[in-house]
């Protein structure tokens, strides 16, 4: 018992030591104007040399064009250059979908009523709304991701994962959380109807097991992943009563767990790194335990999170993947999620192919 309480201290200092890495990661994001690109290795003090020269050419060569006839860099010059890193493809790409509501509340009038008769409609109306166009934005994006794939010569977006709603959303007043159950329920069966002709797999991360889910939600959720997972396309996570700092907390428990049954023994958990950690949070070989009650099919693990996309223009990250986007770049879009168009993810996914990535070395 208290070996498990010593284990304990020594892996959440680790993990605090994570979290102070992540923090810094967050700082370094920068701000994704529409028809701006996003500066390369601006402000990096520990750039390789050769890198720093490059990417001091391409400024220049940008300032140049800019003088001239005011044009953005062209993509294909920079990536003539011998010195410029090989491109990479967007493969995981997170989105925090925000401003549903605000989005609701400036389209549709407010349409009087009881907040109550509003949100109990299979379509919400009123400003509950925003919730609905919100959802079936997320399937248009879908399909969008979906022909970018195909378009693209190179694997790209084979995981999506999308913040749908998070644990601290479950303080939000009763009818706008029956809002978002009827939203979830028809954006699961939309999607359950079209995932197979896609090649879709759904899976769900969620950090607390949709036990505060009216049952038929999380009945709809657990039905889409299981109804999708022999699919072998793109793969949808979709995060549902989700906390980034629970799920870590959950990995936690999982190895101290796994330590108690003998699974691993001291040994394993001081060699352990943060690929074999990672088995213990969503999408691992190792069944979270918050979810081992809704006996989900094994998952499949997503690659590093390469980009979060955040709309609404809030530049926070809300507790949503922070352990994966330890590397990930950040972009920020003015509008509000059901306004996003397709153009947008293309400009995302170009941009980031762009972006110099040197994992801080
Ligand atoms: C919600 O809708 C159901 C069925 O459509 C109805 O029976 C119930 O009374 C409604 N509740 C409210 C508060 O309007
Ligand atoms: C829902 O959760 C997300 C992430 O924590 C947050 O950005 C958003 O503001 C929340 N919305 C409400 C209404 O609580
Ligand atoms: C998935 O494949 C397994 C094994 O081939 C099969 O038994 C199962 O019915 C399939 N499930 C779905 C939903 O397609």
């Amino acid at each position: 018992m208290e070996l498990d309480t010593i284990l304990l201290c020594h892996l959440t200092v680790s993990f605090v030591a994570a979290m102070t890495i992540m923090v810094g990661a967050w700082s370094a994001a920068r701000l994704l104007r529409p028809g701006k690109q996003g500066g390369e290795g601006e402000g990096d003090a520990s750039v390789d040399p050769s890198v720093a020269a490059a990417a001091k050419r391409r400024r220049k060569m940008r300032k140049k064009k800019k003088k001239g006839k005011g044009n953005l860099p062209n993509p294909q010059v920079e990536s003539e250059n011998p010195n410029s890193p090989p491109p990479r493809s967007l493969l995981h790409l997170g989105v925090i979908m925000d401003g549903n509501r605000r989005f609701g509340r400036s389209k549709y009038a407010d349409a009087g009523g009881n907040e109550e008769s509003l949100a109990n409609t299979s379509i919400p109306t009123g400003y509950l709304r925003g919730h609905y166009d919100g959802g079936m934005k997320l399937v248009d994006f879908i399909s969008w991701c979906i022909k970018l794939r195909k378009l693209s010569p190179s694997p790209c977006l084979s995981h999506l994962t999308v913040y749908a709603f998070s644990s601290e959303n479950y303080s939000r007043p009763p009818s706008e959380l029956k809002a978002l159950h009827n939203v979830f329920m028809s954006f699961c069966g939309t999607l359950i109807s079209k995932a197979n002709d896609w090649c879709l797999r759904v899976q769900l991360f969620s950090s607390d097991g949709l036990k505060k889910m009216p049952k038929e939600v999380a009945e709809a959720f657990v039905e889409l992943v299981e109804a999708t997972k022999n699919n072998t396309g793109m793969v949808l996570n979709v995060c549902v009563g989700y906390g980034g700092r629970d799920e870590i907390l959950n990995g936690v428990k999982g190895v101290v767990e796994d330590f108690k049954s003998k699974v691993v023994d001291f040994e394993d958990v001081l060699k352990m790194d943060d690929e074999g950690f990672g088995e213990y949070l969503s999408g691992g070989s190792k069944t979270p335990l918050a979810l081992k009650h809704l006996n989900l099919p094994p998952a499949a693990k997503p690659p590093l999170l390469d980009v979060v996309l955040r709309t609404s223009g809030e530049q926070r990250i809300s507790n949503f993947l922070i352990w994966q986007c330890a590397y990930s770049e950040f972009f920020f879009l003015e509008k509000t999620w059901p306004e996003v168009e397709e153009k947008d993810l293309r400009r995302v996914k170009d941009d980031f192919e762009r972006r110099v990535r040197r994992f801080g070395k």
